[in-house]
């Protein structure tokens, strides 16, 4: 059995999952570049059926990169066909379909007595489904991945038919999920164990396994899974993902490569990438990197007791199993300032995995001296946070215009704000019970539309009196959250821009467009 791991991103599908992530296509293609720079072997661009924009950021993805493109579908024509239609321009596809094949999801979702009157029945409805998906698939696409969802507690015996009749339609990847991250890492190993015994085809496909973190053993399981055969992992970056997320890429890749003294795997990640992969992926979902999290958290190669600051004074190797270098946490800290020209920029930009066309480099040149002008030392994260804006900038619906605020002890605190949209503008004023909240309700007049504040958080970005604050808004509307990030110097003006920005990544997520069709029913074999 080879020793490669096939690397599987799903960042930008299972990880834009994860409440109020959404992401702008703009957002997502500067996503997508830094993968294929990181070395991951797929990349998941979306789910294309579930709105246009969805769409529209597969199709963009698969004309971007040189990695295989990976679109999800359901086992229904209607998802494949879409899927297939997103990625077919691409110069390495997949088409990712699924079917669910636990009781609780199949009794769950085939409930109706069309898909079989008995749970026998009902299962024999899945497969056959299943097969006419990969067949469909197959017809179009060389390349099929199939998942049977919530395999992680699908009886054995019937997931070994499900495996065996997928193989045999023509499935080249078989995945593995543990989609309620129920499993435990010794059981999830045996039941890769198990498939390998029953399923007298498994040789013909390369077996995935995808497995998600509520009970925090993602990455575990995934190693377990690999050590029992498995040859694909599903990740994301972060770990961000449905719920508790999903296994984490930088947590998996950096534990097969420090511990190759008992797991003898490798992939093609270029792990000095890393670094720069997590926090453009943070800067652009919002979902902020907890300060201890294994690999990328601030904290992660930081030493706080005296004696762990001896002993690492001594030997690195006292406290330490990887050097920050090794995922790309940069040794010393670079500052930029006015003086630093536009060649000096462009370098600095590019080390952290930036691909900035001339054309719009004058763009961000201009931001930089403004910024440079109002901070003096610019350091990495303040550059991340410029690009953020840039790239969001590039993307959205509305944007802030102009923002004058009045406040004080005294005062009533009122807010009057231009936004622009479609080369219009839109000016309202409003009071409210603080500035911030001025400046929403002046928002919310302008726009006719009041959004729910789910939460409201300020950090400051870098050290000093003239540090860049960092707001972020999060908005509920229909069930579903929108984050929205605005930097700058003044976080007044940051709160405005991070609200207009979650506006923006609601319109930018389909919500007024059409909704996916949610029932079950597919192909002609359904009963
Ligand atoms: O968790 C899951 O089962 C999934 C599938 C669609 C692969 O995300
Ligand atoms: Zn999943």
């Amino acid at each position: 059995m080879q020793n490669r791991i096939i690397i599987f991103d799903t960042t930008l599908r299972d990880g834009e999952q994860s409440p109020g992530a959404s992401l702008s296509v703009n957002e997502k293609v500067e996503i997508a570049r830094q993968l294929a720079r990181l070395g991951v072997d797929v990349i998941e661009a979306g789910f294309p059926v579930s709105s246009p924009a969805q769409f529209d950021a597969v199709e963009r993805i698969a004309g971007e990169v040189d990695v295989t493109v990976a679109a999800l579908a359901r086992a229904k024509e209607v998802d494949i066909k879409a899927a297939w239609d997103a990625i077919k321009n691409a110069s390495k596809k997949r088409i990712h379909t699924f079917s669910s094949t636990s009781d609780y999801h199949i009794l769950g979702k085939f409930g109706d007595d069309r898909y079989g009157r008995s749970l026998a029945e009902k299962r024999k409805t899945v497969i056959r489904m299943s097969i006419d998906a990969v067949r469909y698939a197959g017809s179009l696409c060389a390349d099929v991945e199939f998942s049977a969802e919530d395999a992680g507690r699908t009886d054995i015996g019937y997931l070994a038919d499900v495996v065996e009749a997928a193989i045999e339609a023509g499935a080249g990847t078989i995945n593995i999920p543990d989609t309620t991250g129920y499993c435990v890492p010794d059981e999830f190993a045996g039941k890769i164990e198990e498939l390998y015994k029953r399923v007298k085809n498994i040789g013909e496909a390369v077996i995935s396994v995808h497995c998600h973190n509520d009970l925090g053993l993602a990455v575990a399981n995934s190693l377990a899974a690999v050590r029992a055969g498995a040859r694909q992992v599903e990740c994301t970056i972060n770990g961000i993902g449905e719920r508790a997320g999903n296994a984490s890429l930088e947590e998996f890749v950096m534990a097969l490569h420090v511990r190759q003294d008992v797991m003898n795997y490798e992939t093609g990640v270029d792990t000095r990438q890393i670094y720069n992969t997590s926090r453009l992926v943070s800067g652009f979902t919002g979902i902020v990197i907890q300060p201890n999290k294994a690999v990328v958290g601030e904290n992660a190669f930081a030493h706080e007791s005296g004696i762990h600051q001896d002993g690492m004074l001594k030997n690195r190797e006292t406290y330490e199993i990887m050097t920050p270098e090794l995922v790309g946490v940069p040794k010393t800290k670079i500052v930029l300032g006015r003086h630093s020209g536009r060649h000096g920029l462009a370098a600095r930009l590019k080390a952290l995995g930036y691909s900035v066309n001339d054309s719009d480099m004058t763009d961000i040149y201009q931001r930089f001296t403004e910024l440079a002008d109002k901070k003096k030392e610019v350091y990495d994260e303040d550059l991340r946070l410029l690009m953020g804006d840039a790239v969001e900038k590039s993307g959205e619906y509305y944007h802030l215009d102009y923002l004058q605020v009045n406040s004080g002890s005294q005062a009533i605190p009122t807010a009057t704000v231009r936004i622009g949209f479609n080369g219009d503008t839109m000016e309202e004023s409003a009071t409210g019970d603080g500035p911030v909240d001025a400046i929403f309700n002046a928002i919310d007049r302008a726009l006719q539309h009041s959004s729910k504040i789910e939460s409201y958080q300020v950090r400051s970005v870098t050290a000093g009196r003239q540090a860049q604050g960092e707001v972020i808004v999060r908005i509920r509307e229909n069930g579903l959250s929108f984050i929205g990030r605005g930097v700058s110097t003044d976080v007044i003006e940051a709160s405005a821009k991070a609200y207009i920005r979650a506006i923006n990544h609601r319109m930018q997520s389909g919500q007024n467009e059409t909704t996916i069709d949610e029932t079950e029913e597919q192909f002609s074999t359904v009963v």
